[in-house]
């Protein structure tokens, strides 16, 4: 566990461009003094980040070697120059894998507080993971009641988040894929996923069929390849398709060979669309609106994976990777409420 009252800073930098699956060896901590607030500044002292699949394709290149990795994070101010940020403060903001950073006002977001949610739901269903579902299920998919819905990477941060957030706006049939028999069941147990399979037991097409015998009108597609083929075969006509991430590509070099009935697309009226989160910010408010009231009830509940203590960002990062993960993915602080 990493105690931040020292007076010593860590920070995660990418020292090499993996190839594949990236290994601890891609990352070092590098150790400074903790920052001093300049005029204008103020110090804060993070308390939860989120590692996610776009860090990887970060990795390929838009991550600067040697230097400081961006991320969603959430910390407190400790020290302020700037009449705009008081210490004690509960802060958002994007400079990632650091105890510590100085901000300005203009870069932080100030977190509302409801009663009775945790700060760590800001890093998942409050925060931009609840948000690409949100926003895939409202605004891409369009989606109606009664409607029919597959998933993918179903038991992962937006995966969980969509069938939450399905089955409250009155989806009728919810199926999920994920990585192992331990996640099926917590979907089916937990999530309100009416059925779920494991991805690996055999082809997806089949799978898809034995679980939504009668087919689909919405598929959210955090995976493509054979999962985003099997969902097509399986859309009924004027189904939609939710483009939200490729997960089973970020780690393999070769281009994926599914799919490869695109011609269904015309045959079925079908519509697939994709989008990226940070351009519907607009919406983050209607997202507290939308979901606060179901956490309070207990109607919504938290699907969260929390690792503890910030000297274990990259095996968090690199487990999530692999699956290790049963909803959003979040390193903690120690001492975070
Ligand atoms: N468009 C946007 O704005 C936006 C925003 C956020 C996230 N995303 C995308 O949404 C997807 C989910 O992101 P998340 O943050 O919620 O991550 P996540 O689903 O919590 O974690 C990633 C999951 O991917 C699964 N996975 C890994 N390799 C796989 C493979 N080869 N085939 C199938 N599944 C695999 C693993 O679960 P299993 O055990 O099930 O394999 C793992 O838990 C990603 O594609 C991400 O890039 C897009």
């Amino acid at each position: 566990m990493n105690d931040l009252s020292g007076a010593r800073a860590l920070t995660v930098h990418q020292t090499a461009r993996p190839h594949g699956f990236p290994t601890p060896a891609d990352f070092a901590f590098v150790e400074s003094a903790v920052p001093e607030p300049a005029p204008g500044t103020a110090l804060v002292e993070n308390l939860y980040w989120s590692v996610d699949p776009y860090h990887r394709e970060m990795m390929d290149g838009e991550f600067e070697l040697n230097a400081p990795l961006e991320g969603r994070t959430i910390g407190r101010v400790t020290a302020s120059r700037t009449p705009d940020l008081a210490e004690g403060e509960i802060v958002f903001h994007r400079h990632g894998w650091r105890t510590h950073t100085l901000v300005t006002p203009e870069e932080v977001r100030r977190l509302p507080r409801f009663d009775g949610v945790p700060l760590s739901a800001y890093m998942s269903i409050l925060g931009g993971t609840g948000l690409t579902a949100y926003v895939g299920l409202t605004r891409v998919a369009r989606l109606r009641e009664g409607e029919d819905l597959f998933v993918s990477a179903a038991a992962g941060g937006v995966g969980t988040a969509t069938g939450r957030l399905a089955r409250v706006m009155g989806a009728r049939r919810i199926v999920g894929s994920a990585g192992s028999a331990a996640k099926v069941s917590y979907l089916k147990e937990h999530v309100g996923y009416d059925d779920a399979f494991d991805y690996h037991e055999g082809p997806a097409a089949a799978l898809l069929a034995k679980a939504a015998p009668d087919g689909i009108d919405v598929y959210v597609d955090n995976v493509g390849g054979e999962q985003l083929e099997a969902a097509i075969e399986g859309l009924r006509e004027f189904g939609r398709i939710v483009r939200i991430g490729t997960v089973a590509q970020y780690n393999d070099p070769e281009p994926l060979s599914a799919p490869r009935n695109l011609t269904e697309i015309v045959e079925k009226s079908l519509r697939m669309e994709g989008f990226h989160v940070r351009n519907h910010r607009d919406l983050q408010e209607e997202l507290y609106e939308y979901v606060v009231p179901h956490l309070q009830s207990g109607r919504i509940g938290l699907d969260e994976t929390i690792v503890d203590g910030f000297d274990h960002i990259v095996d968090a990062f690199l487990g999530m990777l692999r699956g290790r993960n049963v909803g959003k993915m979040i390193v903690r602080a120690a001492g975070a409420e």
